[in-house]
């Protein structure tokens, strides 16, 4: 009995000393070995119970069964600590540097049309601008009519435009995001300063139309908003988007039912045959549609046209987009081909902004 007392108290201090003191995990798997293992010391001990009469075996049991978790736990100790060094060793070692690129292979590509809009929002944000939006399925009032869109304007033809059948007010697919104009106009007050990207629908089916397609929107209204801040702002934006500081912008009259004046923009180019290359040249390709709000859109709005004016602009997603990464055909844009994806896709962790550079 005594000497069971005396053993246990003896091994238990003998063993978790020499597991505190293991410098390896091997050093500590051969301690747990000759103390735990089918032939280790405690187990032998544990084995030598059956030999004692019922009065030892209870006392001896108890201790053995004690020092046998004791022992456990120091090893168990040991080893974590033993983890817990090889860890803090790894990291002093070898600092994880956090300016990596993505692995490409993970985790999947971002679509140049997300990529695209968030191009746009981080220069426009830069400039003050925040996001707005609007519903895709839209009241023929907010799409056509608020924005002074005449009755016989093609765009209102059903061969241009998808109708849905059967409401009570005629519901349209919005044909641009124009729409969010007057949803935002009849709903705040002068200063606005919002953009808005978004996907559009018109029927055409060709190598640079898809039914569906995105534009980005932007609207300013302010008590002495002019022509001179539409110009500086869209000049501006053009120069950070094809990230060219000297690229020619153009202004040319158009036409819109809902601005007035209003222009269409050009950036510089040069052309040959079918491919082109954009910056100083002969040459010009249009990216978008602008203008002065036209009073009676701001008046449909409840806005006075006697105290505020306003400026807006609309760009078509893909083509910029095209342009830009010279993506040559359009349909691909929406036909979820993994290739295509890969091979135009952006790493999905390199989010847009002026700072950081676009488009790195
Ligand atoms: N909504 C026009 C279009 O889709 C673009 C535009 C927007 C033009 C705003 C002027 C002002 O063609």
């Amino acid at each position: 009995m005594i000497a069971v007392k005396d053993d246990t108290e003896a091994i238990r201090q003998q063993i978790i000393e020499a597991a505190a003191a293991a410098r390896t995990f091997d050093e500590l798997e051969s301690i747990r070995l000759g103390e735990l293992g089918r032939k280790g010391r405690v187990t032998r001990l544990m084995k030598g119970l059956g030999a004692m009469d019922a009065e030892d075996r209870k006392e001896a049991g108890r201790r053995l069964n004690t020092l046998k978790n004791q022992v456990a736990e120091a090893i168990e100790t040991r080893h974590r600590e033993l983890s817990d060094d090889a860890l803090d060793a790894s990291l002093a070692e070898g600092s994880v540097d956090v300016t990596l690129p993505v692995r490409p292979e993970s985790p999947g590509r971002v679509h140049p049309i997300s990529q695209t809009i968030d191009e746009v929002i981080a220069i426009f944000g830069e400039m003050g601008f925040t996001v707005a939006e609007g519903p895709d399925i839209e009241e023929d009032w907010y799409n056509f009519t608020a924005l002074n869109i005449p009755p016989d304007h093609p765009a209102r033809q059903e061969h241009d435009t998808f109708y849905l059948p059967g409401a009570k007010e005629r519901l349209v697919l919005r044909t641009h995001t124009s729409p969010v104009q007057i949803r935002t106009m009849l709903e705040a007050k002068p200063p606005i300063r919002i953009i808005v990207p978004g996907r559009t629908y018109r029927r055409d089916y060709d190598a640079t139309h898809s039914p569906m397609f995105h534009q980005v929107e932007g609207l300013v209204v302010d008590e002495s908003t002019h022509m001179g801040h539409l110009k500086g702002c869209l000049i501006d934006f053009c120069r950070a988007y094809f990230g060219q500081e000297d690229l020619p912008v153009r202004f040319r009259p158009s036409y819109f039912p809902f601005t007035e004046p209003s222009a269409e923009v050009d950036i510089g180019c040069t052309r040959d045959g079918d491919e082109f290359r954009i910056g100083h040249g002969d040459d010009w390709l249009e990216i978008l549609g602008c203008g002065m709000v036209n009073p009676r859109v701001l008046e449909n709005c409840g806005i006075d046209s006697s105290l505020y004016q306003g400026f807006a602009f609309g760009l078509g997603v893909e083509r910029i987009a095209m342009l830009k990464y010279g993506i040559p055909d359009l349909r691909r844009f929406f036909e979820s081909d993994l290739r295509w994806l890969r091979y135009y896709g952006f790493a999905a962790l390199d989010v847009p902004t002026m700072v950081g550079g676009l488009d790195q």
